[in-house]
């Protein structure tokens, strides 16, 4: 199972420019987690922060224990293992072939003979839908291509966490959604903790088993996706939607005349984009039929069953609506409309014993404490308030 990863109240600037404040979450083991966000918001200082290429002023980043804000130069080393990073442009060497850059971190860490490396290496080719393209230099492949192996390079040292830096960028609609399809695919077959960061609206309803999103130098929402994809939120609605109309502006967040302004435009008649109002929670996306289901799924199910009473209640039908009959036998859920009806909301069954990382009896490893899942800034023009008064809604 991959390693779960804790941040708490981490805080970020580049001199006197802020660039998020405060941000907790849990990456749950083994689980898809995205996260969205305007551009600038600080998506990508976020993954070079949780791999130690950045230092956060504040708060931790734990790992196995280790807090890579604040630990040695050697036990960074140690925990950067964990990692595998897929850079946005796959950041290949152009002038080895794939096999020898998909091969280069072995060579770099470790002291596997060149059988072991060929082995390995042409497995994870064959895995991202590469084989046969060994010997074929970067600039020779399609930008698809290029990311693959970008990918496979990202999976030669076993990682347990998988970080993806805007996997759709360069790629079109259908070729990222196989990208998307190879994500859970080697999820269902590593068990590591991704997070993907991306603009990418499909892949962000389609994908993740949890969503947040960066926006005004704070983390509005992370939770489980149902959260997110059913939240009123209106910087999250014009995010998922790709409007004009909203909080979001070109450059930077508008201000409140630009936004009146905008909005009587947009009364008069004018398009504000985005092909049409999407709501709901469409389904999400499984690994390919034949190869094993996902590990971090069940969990999560499980996970996000023993919380359901603490999420909206758009969420929380949500959830019901997407499971089995089986599931919802097991978690004695007596139907889809139980909470419409606003029944109780059911019990869920006693959860595994908690983990090393469970602070509580009964809480898993990864699981979200309430007041992490769906807490949006009261007011979202002004800092929020002090921590634990802001509350899960
Ligand atoms: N090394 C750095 N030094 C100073 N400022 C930086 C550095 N790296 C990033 N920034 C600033 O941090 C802010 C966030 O940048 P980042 O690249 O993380 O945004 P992003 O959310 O990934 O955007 P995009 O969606 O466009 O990729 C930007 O204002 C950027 O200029
Ligand atoms: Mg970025």
């Amino acid at each position: 199972m991959g390693a779960e990863v804790v941040v708490e109240g981490l805080t970020k600037s580049f001199g006197s420019q802020t660039i998020w404040r405060d941000v907790t979450l849990t990456l749950p083991p083994g689980e898809v987690s995205a996260l969205l966000g305007p551009s600038g918001t600080g998506k990508s200082v976020f993954l070079k922060s949780m791999i130690g290429l950045l230092k956060p002023e504040r708060g931790k980043c734990i790992i196995n224990g280790i807090d890579i804000v604040s630990c040695s130069e050697s036990q960074l080393y140690e925990v950067r293992k964990l990692f595998g990073v897929l850079f946005q442009d796959g950041a290949l060497f152009g002038s080895m072939n794939l096999f020898d850059n998909v091969a280069f971190p072995l060579r770099e860490h470790t002291k596997k003979s060149e059988t072991e490396i060929r082995r390995n290496v042409l497995e994870k080719l064959e895995m991202t839908g590469l084989a046969g393209a060994e010997r074929k230099l970067p600039g020779e492949i399609s930008g698809g291509m290029r990311k693959r192996a970008g990918l496979a390079r990202a999976l030669v040292l076993e990682p347990e966490i998988i970080l993806v830096d805007e996997p759709d960028s360069g790629l079109d609609p259908v070729r990222t959604t196989y990208i998307s399809q190879l994500f859970l695919d080697v999820n269902a077959q590593i068990d590591a903790t991704f997070l993907i960061v991306t603009h990418n609206i499909n892949l962000a309803r389609t994908v993740p088993d949890n969503i947040g999103m960066l926006f005004r130098k704070e983390l509005v929402m992370f939770g489980p996706r149902e959260v997110l994809l059913t939240s009123d939120e209106p910087v999250v609605k014009q995010f998922l939607n790709g409007r004009m109309d909203g909080p979001i502006g070109m450059s930077e967040e508008k201000d409140q005349a630009t936004l009146a302004a905008e909005k009587a435009m947009f009364e008069a008649g004018h398009h504000a984009g985005g092909v049409e109002e999407i709501t709901g929670v469409p389904k999400q996306m499984q690994p390919t039929p034949g190869l094993p289901p996902r590990a971090g799924d069940k969990r999560r199910t499980d996970r996000v069953m023993t919380m359901l009473h603490q999420l909206p209640p758009k969420a929380q039908q949500a959830i019901i609506d997407s499971l089995t009959d089986e599931q919802r036998q097991h978690y004695g859920v007596r139907s889809p409309a139980v909470v419409a009806a606003g029944r109780p909301t059911p019990r869920p069954r006693p959860q595994q014993p908690a983990g090393p990382a469970g602070d509580q009896p009964g809480v898993q490893r990864g699981q979200l404490p309430a007041d992490q899942v769906a807490r949006i800034p009261e007011n979202r023009f002004s800092p929020r308030p002090p921590r634990g008064q802001g509350g899960g809604q």
